[in-house]
């Protein structure tokens, strides 16, 4: 073949789309491990699903009225005609996994997590792109408002240790199905009364999307909005209850943030809370990740009555924020490590609403040490949580309970399952504790 030009015309990636190769691939592999690392100690494990799905579950899962199902698939059919569709997201998958998997039959709730490419059909820039990574993870099975605080807990604690610069934290809580019934009708009304000051799109989706109005950066609809019903004032009580245990527990373990009641999230399947974090270091594409609560999607996708919660997180965007730098040099560097065994779960042995905010709290606090730890997150008994400590292999139980009336607060037994001796301590005595016997193994 002759060496001179070509006299084909060059290829070039899809629009939106781009090779991951070289010092970015490294960097992206420590980012992955990382998360890998502070996940899994969590209890989360790893899981893959297909790229492409039936395009009835993200009709059904994200909801027929967002812009993702309405505008952004990419859908085909296949030989036989089924329609398909790249995954533009991975909550429903995992969902879809856990009903075929018969997952309820597990431990609840079952934590997962997920590192994938999905795909979306936006109008490509900086920090959007049509094919982009997630690192995701959700837990299954669980309402506790424990679940919520530490799937924050996590996101925020990552994004800070990979060197996202400018973090803010804004959070809400969107009520349930029912509560947001009655509510949608309302602003509804508003929106309606107000409609000549509405952007044209804005106005086309009263109907089947009102609470998206939030969202819009149009002056006319911002002014409007300004005067809407909040949600956040509407929440019944046992809504308005879980919510505010979500961020007590977000107090204790010293996460701050913003309450946002206009906070919309662009899926449909969100119930209570829901946050997102965003970084002022990217320009308009600021949300780095986000996510919240979604006790009817299992139902939604065909299951019995399910809570849920999860958030995602661009990969892509991590690094655009970040200095790529994890916060302590070398420790992502290192391959990802196999599956630390547990070296704390944290029991409860008493009433759960005086003592889960203590638990979390030291949790949390295990966690920021770098220990792999755990606490029961589905209402056991001391009993079941033991043998949820056991079945963990748990190198090491505290166990928080009341004081006899009269006493201060609470107090802190630590066993040691394996050497068999306990030794009652202050309760921000435990990961100290724990750390040095740890060293000294
Ligand atoms: P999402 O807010 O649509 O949520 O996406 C999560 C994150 O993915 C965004 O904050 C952003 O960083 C990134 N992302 C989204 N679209 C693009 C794009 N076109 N290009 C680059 N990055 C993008 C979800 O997907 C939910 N499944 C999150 C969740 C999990 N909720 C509960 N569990």
């Amino acid at each position: 073949m002759s060496r001179g030009q070509s006299t084909q015309r060059k290829l070039k990636a899809p629009r939106g789309t781009f090779d991951v190769l070289g010092e970015e691939s490294a960097r992206r592999s420590a980012l992955e491990a990382r998360a890998r690392a502070l996940l899994e100690a969590a209890g989360y494990e790893r899981i893959e699903t297909p790229t492409f799905e039936a395009t009835e579950l993200f009709a059904r899962g994200v909801g027929a009225s967002t812009d993702i199902v309405r505008k952004e698939m990419f859908t085909f059919e296949d030989q036989a005609g089924r329609s398909l569709t790249l995954r533009p997201e991975g909550t429903a998958p995992v969902c879809r996994a856990y009903l075929e998997h018969g997952m309820h039959k597990r431990r609840q709730p079952v934590k997962l997590w997920y590192w994938s490419s999905f795909f979306r059909h936006e109008r490509a820039q900086a920090g959007r792109y049509r094919q982009f990574w997630q690192l995701g993870a959700e837990a299954i099975g669980a309402e506790d408002p424990a679940v919520d605080a530490e799937l924050i807990w996590l996101l925020s604690t990552l994004l800070a240790q990979l060197g996202v610069r400018g973090l803010r934290l804004r959070l809400s809580s969107l009520g349930s199905a029912q509560s947001r019934r009655a509510y949608r009708e309302r602003l509804q009304a508003h929106l309606r009364a107000n409609e000549a000051s509405l952007s044209e799109d804005v106005r086309g989706r009263i109907e089947l999307n009102p609470l998206r109005a939030f969202d819009s950066e149009h002056p006319g609809t911002r002014q409007v909005m300004q005067s809407a019903p909040r949600l956040l004032d509407e929440l019944d009580a046992h809504d308005a209850e879980h919510f505010a245990r979500v961020r007590e527990l977000l107090d204790l373990a010293g996460v701050s943030y913003e309450l946002d009641p206009t906070l919309v999230r662009g899926l449909d399947y969100y119930t209570r809370t829901v946050f997102e974090l965003t970084s002022d270091a990217l320009g308009a594409q600021s949300g780095v990740g986000g996510g919240g609560r979604y006790d009817g999607l299992i139902e939604q996708l065909g299951g019995p009555p399910t809570p849920g919660m999860g958030w995602a997180a661009g990969v892509e965007r991590i690094m655009l924020a970040g200095d790529g730098e994890p916060e302590q040099p070398g420790h992502a560097r290192v391959q990802a490590p196999a599956p630390a065994p547990l070296e704390l779960f944290v029991a409860l042995a008493g009433p759960r609403e005086r003592l889960r905010g203590v638990a979390f709290a030291l949790l949390s606090e295990a966690r920021s040490a770098d220990l792999s730890a755990q606490m029961d997150l589905a209402g056991r008994s001391l009993k079941g949580q033991l043998g949820l400590a056991d079945a963990l292999g748990a190198r090491y139980v505290a166990i928080v309970e009341d004081t006899p009336a009269g006493g201060a607060g609470w107090r802190t037994t630590l066993k040691d399952m394996q050497g068999g001796g306990q030794r009652e301590m202050a309760t921000d005595a435990v990961v100290h504790a724990v750390l040095r016997s740890h060293h000294a193994l």
